[in-house]
């Protein structure tokens, strides 16, 4: 059994009104009453993090922002910085989600900076790496990956995986519907604890490695029951309250 508590992460993406989020946690909360089988967070886009914040309170989900400024503050106009966030309640932020390396500019270097923004200012990075499908026709999976990890590690120090969870995201499985098969993942998943375990094999022993990536209620339990896989990034299917719940439910260690 995992020694690791499995964590389970809903983007909203660039969705979501205050209606359609008030109807949505309504329903999710109705249908994961405490105890929750893991622990659940959930990333409304930035204009929403307060809302929702105060809605989930005393449900014992978190929240998350979607990215975060590499600066705290500063003429750096339409940015979000990490100290606001956890102003405004945020425990977690994802960051390098591939959606912001693609269409935003968000290098190796800056998803780095970002990283150590959000972890001095007390929030749980959620360090997103993952190979596009090019990369992985031509074999070259592990070596993104590494290369996306060691960028971290080389601007921020390792300590920062101490208290940050890494998800890994084909980039060809977001969105696509085509979901790794569990031993793709499961392989990926081993050779970053792998790699953090080279500087520090307490810290990587520890370190929640999350899956994401066309995760479903249907999919999901044969992901999280592999060895290295810990949770689940899911984006399409955390907008619907049963299908995400049921992803959450799939979470639950097997003490078996
Ligand atoms: P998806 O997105 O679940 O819709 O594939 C996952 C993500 O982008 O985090």
């Amino acid at each position: 059994m995992s020694p690791r508590r499995p964590l389970v992460a809903a983007n909203w993406k660039l969705n979501g009104s205050r209606a359609a989020n008030a109807a949505l946690l309504r329903a999710l909360c109705g249908a994961l009453p405490p105890p929750l089988p893991a622990d659940v967070v959930i990333c409304p886009p930035f204009v929403y993090l307060a809302d929702v914040a105060t809605m989930l309170h005393g449900t014992g989900m978190a929240t998350g922002g979607q990215d975060v400024a590499t600066e705290d503050q500063g003429a750096f106009t339409g940015e979000v910085s990490a100290p606001m966030l956890r102003d405004v309640g945020c425990e977690y932020v994802i960051v390098g989600h591939s959606e912001r390396r693609a269409h935003y500019g968000d290098s190796d270097e800056i998803v780095a900076i970002k990283a150590a923004a959000a972890a001095r200012a007390g929030l749980v990075p959620i360090i997103c790496v993952g190979e596009t499908l090019a990369e992985r026709d031509r074999g070259e999976t592990i070596a993104v990956v590494t290369r996306q990890m060691d960028a971290v590690i080389r601007n921020t120090g390792i300590n920062v995986f101490g208290a940050s969870l890494v998800a890994y995201e084909p980039v060809w499985a977001i969105g696509t519907g085509r979901t790794a098969t569990p031993q793709q993942a499961q392989e990926v998943h081993a050779a970053i604890r792998a790699l953090i375990a080279r500087h520090d094999a307490t810290m990587a022993a520890g370190l929640r490695i999350l899956y994401g990536g066309s995760v479903k209620a249907g999919n999901a339990k044969d992901l999280f029951a592999m060895k290295d896989i810990d949770g689940g990034l899911i984006g399409g299917a955390s907008l619907d309250a049963a299908e995400f719940a049921n992803i959450c439910k799939a979470a639950v260690t097997d003490p078996a």
